[in-house]
């Protein structure tokens, strides 16, 4: 293809030109900042003996508009005198618009673009500029990465029939940032590289921490073949990952000493792990052991060792336990989605990563630090299945959104996240083993530095913040001034995306899929919920249930007695504890008839009452107490005031259905 015939001419080359820029007077609105232009040229050879004819290729960076027979002066006399300008003899009409150019590199003219060379040459000052077809900047664009397999990730700002592909190689085996301030579009452009790699089998990873993603599976039957899969944080026991416990108290806690050590080493060497069993019970239990064996130590000395120990372990219960119930709360209202436990990610890897697969670890509820933690030890497991070459799990892409809160500057005072060495380590040495990051953040200047500038490629959405701006001008080395300031400007999916990924720095307007657009999370619209709002119908019925519960358990024993009044007992009830007990035995017997066929989870009674029973005991099934008598209960090891509290939430749960009915 040649530029002489189909390649319109738009302007011409004025003032001083340079090897890497130019500027040229525009015809009237015939392109746009984002366009790539050409300039058709001749240079000497390589064997410098005779000429070759050459494109220049550039990117319009700016455009300005300026009329040269309209003085300064005559604006000040205009408005002055309170005149318009039809009054006058001056013209409004002969204004100019100048465009400056960003040269991208220049290629044969013979419609043979696969090798982009840099300019020796500046271009020639009244040379014609010229508006290349779609065709040839796609071929342009498509020649960059010869082999490299492309996904489509939009369009050129300035040209919607130009589309923008990346190289998916680069982007899996290398490592990508997303950057832009909240709204700018991140999701919907990590959404969008998802969806090509899916479509690719490529095995994905997604740590989540605002349920931007959940919606993949409410859209699953768009990626046929492949799984997704929403898993929820649960770190299980084995007999291989004992020193889990250990980790989470030097990654939660100020760390134990070398005596604290070898007291926990010696539990843990006792205390074996249950099937199953979550890391959560799993310290109770070691807590209990370490209760116990202070109750018996001979040696008062090792006292205050114990007591450290057990106090670190309670630290990390405690906070486990108040994350667990945030985020069980928080899945508890997306009861449509299906969640899964994590699976043990050092055990059993493949169930996370695996071809076709996308494993999304939903993160909500959980604090920053035990996000850090939990992501710390899961990316740490896979990483070393990929690291020492076992081929348990193929490459993968993990994509991790509010990578500042995950690999935090030193700067915000936070060196010591758990994660922060994980993903350090697998940015530098994790594209020798295939797994590649996508590191998405709306704080740039928040994430650490050093890491984000290993990212290869990036793309950069709207950014308004001038520490965020500056930032990233330090760390991308190719971002142009130009382009810098173009940051606060953009749109919602307009961008520039440059780096290995893409043959030169593009402006880009990222294609949205609708189809992905799930309205009822991280899309919400909180003005049609705020209009709509309306307060909790149940919070009276509620309010009025929980006061009858209390009534009934204060309730003293019907039963006839003997004259005079009963004598009180140590509860400040005059009923003693058997007839107490008796009362509240006919009690069970009347409301679990109720609860026979019931499949809920206790957890659910838990929910619709607001009551609490028993954290612990929130994921069985509410049947499996309902067909015990009062007196089995016993057995089952609950106090007889876990006992008491469980009759109330029965009660409670059945009166709140009954009033519903
Ligand atoms: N490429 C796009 N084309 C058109 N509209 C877009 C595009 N990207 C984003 N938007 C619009 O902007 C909204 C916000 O996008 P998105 O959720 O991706 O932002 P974000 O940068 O992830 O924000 P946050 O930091 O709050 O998570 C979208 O709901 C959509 O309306
Ligand atoms: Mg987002």
């Amino acid at each position: 293809m040649t530029a002489n015939n189909t390649w319109t001419p738009i302007g011409t080359v004025v003032g001083n030109a340079t090897t890497s820029e130019f500027s040229f007077i525009l015809k009237s609105f015939k392109s746009r900042v984002g366009d790539l232009v050409a300039v058709q040229m001749e240079v000497p050879d390589e064997a410098r003996q005779g000429k070759q004819s050459i494109y220049v290729w550039g990117r319009v960076v700016t455009i300005n508009r300026f009329n040269p027979f309209f003085p300064y002066e005559a604006a000040q006399e205009l408005s002055n005198e309170g005149l318009s300008l039809q009054d006058t003899i001056l013209s409004n009409s002969r204004d100019q618009l100048e465009a400056g150019v960003l040269i991208l590199g220049c290629t044969a003219a013979d419609g043979n673009f696969k090798n982009l060379y840099p300019l020796t040459y500046p271009v020639q000052p009244a040379a014609e500029v010229l508006y290349p077809p779609a065709k040839a900047i796609k071929e342009l664009l498509a020649g960059g990465i010869p082999g490299h397999t492309p996904m489509r990730i939009g369009t050129l700002i300035a040209r919607q029939d130009v589309d923008i592909s990346i190289s998916v190689d680069r982007v899996v085996a290398r490592h990508m940032a997303i950057l832009a301030m909240t709204g700018g579009g991140k999701t919907v452009a990590a959404r969008r590289i998802l969806r090509e790699l899916i479509d690719l089998g490529y095995p994905l990873l997604i740590l989540d921490p605002h349920g931007d993603y959940l919606g993949l599976w409410q859209k699953r039957e768009l990626f046929q073949g492949s799984t997704v899969r929403l898993l929820y944080p649960h770190i299980a026991m084995t007999e291989q990952n004992r020193h889990i416990v250990e980790i989470l108290i030097n990654k939660m806690t100020e760390g134990l000493t070398e005596p604290q050590r070898e007291v926990l080493s010696e539990c843990l060497s006792e205390v074996d792990p249950e099937e199953g069993e979550s890391v959560l019970r799993y310290i109770k239990r070691l807590r209990d052991t370490i209760a116990r064996k202070a109750s018996r130590v001979s040696d008062r000395r090792k006292l205050p060792t114990l007591s450290v120990c057990r106090r670190q372990l309670g630290v990390v219960e405690n906070r486990l336990e108040r994350m667990e119930l945030t985020n069980e709360r928080m899945r508890q209202r997306l009861r449509h989605l299906k969640f899964e436990q994590m699976p043990d990610p050092q055990g059993c890897p493949e169930a996370i990563i695996s071809p076709r697969t996308i494993s999304i670890l939903y993160l909500g509820g959980y604090d920053h630090l035990t996000q850090t933690t939990i992501a710390s030890i899961l990316l740490e497991a896979i990483y070393e299945h990929r690291a020492n070459l076992s081929n348990r799990i193929p490459p993968f892409l993990a994509v991790i959104e509010e990578a500042h809160t995950f690999i935090p500057s030193s700067r915000e005072g936070a060196s010591d996240v758990p994660s922060l060495e994980t993903i350090r380590k697998l940015i530098t040495e994790g594209r020798k083993f295939g797994t590649g990051l996508v590191l998405i953040s709306q704080r740039p200047s928040r994430v650490d530095e050093t890491i984000l500038s290993q990212c290869n490629s990036f793309l950069i959405l709207r950014l308004v913040n001038p520490r965020d701006q500056n930032f990233v001008k330090q760390i991308m080395e190719n971002l142009s001034e130009q382009d810098a300031r173009m940051l606060p400007g953009f749109g919602p999916g307009q961008g520039i995306i440059s780096g290995q990924a893409v043959r030169f720095p593009l402006l880009a307007r990222i294609r949205m899929d609708e189809d992905l657009i799930y309205t009822d999370l991280g899309d919400e619209n909180f003005l049609k919920q705020a209009q709509d709002w309306k307060p909790d119908p149940h919070a009276p019925v509620r309010k009025r249930v929980a006061g009858k519960i209390q009534q009934l358990s204060r309730l003293p024993d019907r039963r006839p007695k003997g004259r005079g009044t009963a004598p009180k007992h140590e509860n400040g009830d005059s009923t003693p504890p058997e007839g107490r007990d008796q009362s509240e035995q006919s009690r069970w017997d009347k409301v679990r008839k109720v609860f026979a066929m019931d499949t809920r989870a206790i957890g659910d009674l838990e929910a619709v009452t607001g009551l609490d029973w028993d954290q612990s005991r929130r994921r069985e099934k509410v049947a499996s107490y309902a067909k015990l008598p009062w007196k089995k209960l016993k057995a089952q090891g609950l106090s007889s005031h876990k006992r008491s509290r469980l009759l109330q939430l029965l009660e409670a749960a059945a009166a709140f259905s009954a009033h519903n009915q």
